[in-house]
């Protein structure tokens, strides 16, 4: 029998792919075999020593302390790829709401009262500070072409956006089901400052912490916007809120509140729900829940 630790909610598609005749699965198992989590800290947790394998139920890994595991010779799995599409949408809407003044617009609906032909009236006198603006022809800049970068830069251009994509490691030819369209920068300097979005699709490493700092956002376009769906510390916040309270940002979309952002007018924050969907979790359990029986069982090891 194997024993398998669930330190988050995994969803019962990706459960049902382990046997119960031949895994026994509980968030309280003394001696697991195997660590099932989503976004748990084990940072700072004791690893029982049986454990021969980790699968986490999304991209990032940041969340394990991978060095010290694979110096133990733990195998660490996650699910890359399989929340993508769910990102990518987050994304999409995060530059609607942007562009149109979603977030500012609701607040201000659910702030009016009265009867309906007050609520008609405040609404002629309010709605011309929502004014937005279209997406054809602006252009968005994508950092990190991965499976979530990728996806995100086909649907921008799909939407009449010119899209640049920079990444570190790869090309912008190399980079896999990417469309011809999109342009290469040559470098985060180059990218930044010819783009009216830029969205971030990297880990948080030494390299990729604070990208965007206070020098970084004077070369940006005036009134430009930055969306946040990959891990907080990428962005400097408060260098961002500076340039939000001068003008120079139009708006900060961020999968991650903090006290510094989620109040500001020009500032939506959402609690990492990039990957929050039905599908994307089902998809990302049962790639890791295939990966972690297939390792114990026969010893394979298919981190796709
Ligand atoms: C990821 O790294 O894919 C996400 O953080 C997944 C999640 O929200 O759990």
């Amino acid at each position: 029998m194997h024993k398998i630790l669930t330190l988050n909610n995994i969803s019962v598609a990706g459960l049902d792919r382990l046997p119960r005749d031949s895994f026994e699965i509980a968030s309280e198992i003394t001696h697991p075999d195997a660590i099932l989590l989503r976004s748990y800290k084990m940072h700072e947790m004791e690893i029982p020593k049986t454990v021969k394998a980790i699968g986490r139920a999304g991209a990032g890994v940041n969340n394990i302390p991978v060095d010290r595991m694979t110096e133990q010779g733990v195998v660490v799995f996650n699910a890359p790829g399989a929340n993508s599409n769910a990102v990518k949408e987050l994304v999409l809407a995060g530059m609607l709401m942007a562009a149109r003044n979603i977030g500012q617009a609701w607040a201000f609906s659910k702030g009016l009262s009265g009867e309906d032909a007050e609520i008609n009236k405040a609404v002629e006198a309010g709605k011309k500070n929502f004014v937005g603006f279209e997406l054809p022809g602006r252009t968005l800049g994508v950092i990190g072409l991965g499976a979530i970068g990728v996806r995100v830069a086909n649907a921008a251009h799909a939407l009449g956006m010119n899209v640049i994509g920079y990444d570190p490691t790869i090309t912008v030819r190399s980079a896999w089901q990417l469309s011809s369209d999109i342009k290469q920068a040559l470098s985060v300097d180059d990218l930044v400052s010819r783009c009216d979005f830029i969205t971030f699709h990297v880990p948080l490493i030494e390299s990729t912490k604070h990208m965007i700092n206070a020098e970084r956002l004077k070369c940006m376009k005036k009134n430009s916007v930055l969306l946040n769906f990959a891990r907080s510390g990428i962005i400097d916040d408060e260098a961002a809120v500076a340039a939000l309270d001068s003008g120079k940002l139009y708006a900060y979309i961020c999968d991650f509140p903090s006290n510094l952002l989620k109040d500001h007018p020009r500032c939506i924050t959402l609690p990492h729900l990039g990957a929050s969907t039905a599908e994307a979790e089902e998809n990302c359990a049962v790639m890791v829940a295939d990966q972690v029986r297939s390792y114990l069982e026969d010893g394979n090891i298919t981190n796709s």
